[in-house]
């Protein structure tokens, strides 16, 4: 297995408060590894101190792709939509590996691979709307469309989901799967129920971080990783979810793709 980083007794706090304690993971191309815990319980910063926005306060992380290949969706609370930026220039807003990009050059090679991005997740008729005219769903596209500009080996989520109708989660969550088959994702949700079923592993992530190695996790495990149930923001608990290993065997046709 190739690994692309490993985090390493991470601890990171804000101020003089522990957000999270002693965080140990390694991430390996292929994986889909979902991140579910609590509101507050640190998955944010945990996913900002891998990307190199926040500082440890202990603990390292080794990279073993350039930093530049890590695509990241941040958590978008709230937008400012009289921001004056087109949908394409978001998109090409993501393109990081020269010193000297503007939005004000016109390099067409980068300008055609943003719009074939834009193609790809069917937002191409948008391309020359102002971000603010966009639906929640839209403009989620377009964010992922800009976390994709540098080509990653890894692909960074922070709850893509929030905005989003149904119809679009699950297209989203489609089109995730099959970006895993170029890239390595991490994917922080609320929804254990509904991500549950498209990624690889687990992380909860509340204050702590257990790594469970499997999409398959019992409300048992949840409560003894210290991941409350009532993370659980909206839908049903898919049975797989909660089922004890072993006992549901044939539910793993779910787990599509995960030896391959
Ligand atoms: N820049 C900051 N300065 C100080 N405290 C912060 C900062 N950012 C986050 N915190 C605190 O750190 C804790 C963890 O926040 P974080 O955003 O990582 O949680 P989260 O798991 O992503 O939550 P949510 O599910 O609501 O997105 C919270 O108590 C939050 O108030
Ligand atoms: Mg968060």
């Amino acid at each position: 297995m190739t690994k692309l980083l490993e985090i390493r007794d991470l601890t990171v706090s804000y101020d003089h408060e522990v957000i999270l304690r002693n965080a140990n993971l390694t991430i390996n191309q292929g994986d889909f590894l979902g991140v579910i815990g609590p509101n507050g319980g640190g998955k944010t910063t945990f996913i900002k101190a891998l990307l190199g926005l926040v500082k440890p306060a202990k603990g390292e992380i080794v990279f073993h792709i350039p930093e530049n290949r890590i695509g990241y969706l941040p958590q978008i609370n709230q937008i400012d939509k009289r921001f004056p930026i087109t949908v394409l220039d978001v998109v090409r807003s993501g393109k990081s590996d020269h010193r000297n990009f503007s939005l004000f050059s016109k390099n067409r090679e980068e300008i055609a691979h943003a719009e074939s991005l834009l193609k790809e997740m069917g937002v191409l008729h948008l391309r020359d709307k102002a971000i603010g005219e966009l639906s929640g769903g839209q403009m989620q596209r377009v964010f992922l469309c800009r976390s994709l500009m540098n080509k990653p080996e890894l692909l960074i989520l922070d709850e893509p989901d929030t905005f989003v109708d149904n119809q679009f989660e699950s297209e989203l969550y489609d089109k995730l799967k099959e970006l895993n088959e170029r890239m390595a994702i991490i994917l922080v949700s609320h929804d254990v129920g509904t991500i549950s079923y498209y990624v690889k592993t687990i992380a909860c992530v509340n204050r702590s971080l257990h790594y469970h190695p499997s999409n398959i996790i019992s409300t048992e495990q949840l409560a003894s990783y210290n991941c409350p149930l009532q993370i659980i923001t909206h839908g049903e608990i898919p049975h797989t979810v909660l089922g004890q290993h072993g006992e549901h065997d044939h539910k793993h046709d779910h787990n599509h793709g995960h030896h391959h």
